[in-house]
């Protein structure tokens, strides 16, 4: 996609990865709104230039709202980021999780539903467009200390697949973006592993670019997620990553 002429939507582009995403399509001539919650945030990025709308994907009265909003304030929109979600830890024996896992799901794929299905009647109006949704690594090889979220994340991707399939031929397309670990908010500390979310955008940036763009936007460090069943190396990864179960569940196998 020529990434220097769009008008985005980045839904959860207040911080982290959907800010930096912002920047980039912003830095590449594209005009960019972002949605979120956060006031602050959203002055802040006002004061950059960008167009910014209050929405709670929580509540889909907020979401008209916001759609409202931005379709009269960019009647042209081509492209949609659903990039809202939390990343919850849960402990599954203690009952008290539940809470956690109900706002996981209603967040990430609730409300990546409750953006698509706001915006896709305009986009099949238009006859041409993009959603661009986001899963993660832990898609598709789960992280036992955040077993709603790979759920959550898991259903976005079977989503887009159908979306994808629903909207063929209409000029609407559906791309999947599958972060790995990206260290946002000073989590550099937190996994020494992650990639710095600039590295990240960068390489992001370069795989939209493409074209015709790719489905799924892998960056070279998901990979060993995204393959691990047909490479075979599911069973042990899964093993492997489980051992950071011992940091919420101290003693779980004594
Ligand atoms: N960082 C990683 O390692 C990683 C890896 C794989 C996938 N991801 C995915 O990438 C996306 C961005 O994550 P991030 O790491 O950049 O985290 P982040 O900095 O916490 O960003 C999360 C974004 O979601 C928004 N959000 C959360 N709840 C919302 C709600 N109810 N309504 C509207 N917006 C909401 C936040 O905005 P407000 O708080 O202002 O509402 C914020 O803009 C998430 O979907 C996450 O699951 C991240």
């Amino acid at each position: 996609m020529d990434l220097s002429d769009r008008a985005v939507l980045v839904v959860g582009g207040t911080s982290g990865i959907g800010r930096e995403l912002a920047r980039r399509f912003a830095a590449a001539g594209s005009t960019v709104a972002v949605g979120g919650r956060g006031a602050e945030a959203l002055s802040a990025l006002s004061d950059e230039g960008f167009g910014t709308f209050a929405v709670d994907v929580t509540d889909g009265a907020s979401v008209a709202r916001a759609r409202d909003a931005v379709l009269a304030a960019y009647p042209e929109l081509d492209t949609v980021v659903t990039m809202s979600g939390v990343m919850l830890l849960e402990d599954l024996r203690d009952p008290a999780h539940f809470e956690a896992a109900r706002t996981t799901i209603d967040t990430n794929l609730v409300g990546t539903i409750r953006v698509i299905d706001a915006f896709t009647p305009h986009l099949l109006e238009r006859g041409a467009g993009t959603f661009v949704t986001v899963t993660s690594g832990i898609a598709f090889l789960p992280f036992a200390p955040m077993p709603t979220y790979a759920a959550s994340k898991a259903g976005v991707h079977a989503y887009s697949e159908a979306l994808r399939a629903q909207l063929d031929g209409t000029g609407v397309s559906v791309v999947e973006l599958v972060p790995p670990a990206v260290a946002v908010a000073g989590q550099e500390k937190a996994n020494p592993r992650a990639l710095p979310v600039d590295v990240f955008a960068t390489e992001v940036m370069g795989l939209l670019a493409r074209n015709p763009t790719p489905d799924e936007i892998l960056v070279e460090g998901v990979l060993m997620h995204r393959w691990a069943e047909r490479d075979g190396t599911y069973d042990d990864l899964v093993a492997q990553r489980s051992q950071a179960l011992d940091m919420l569940l101290p003693g779980r196998k004594g």
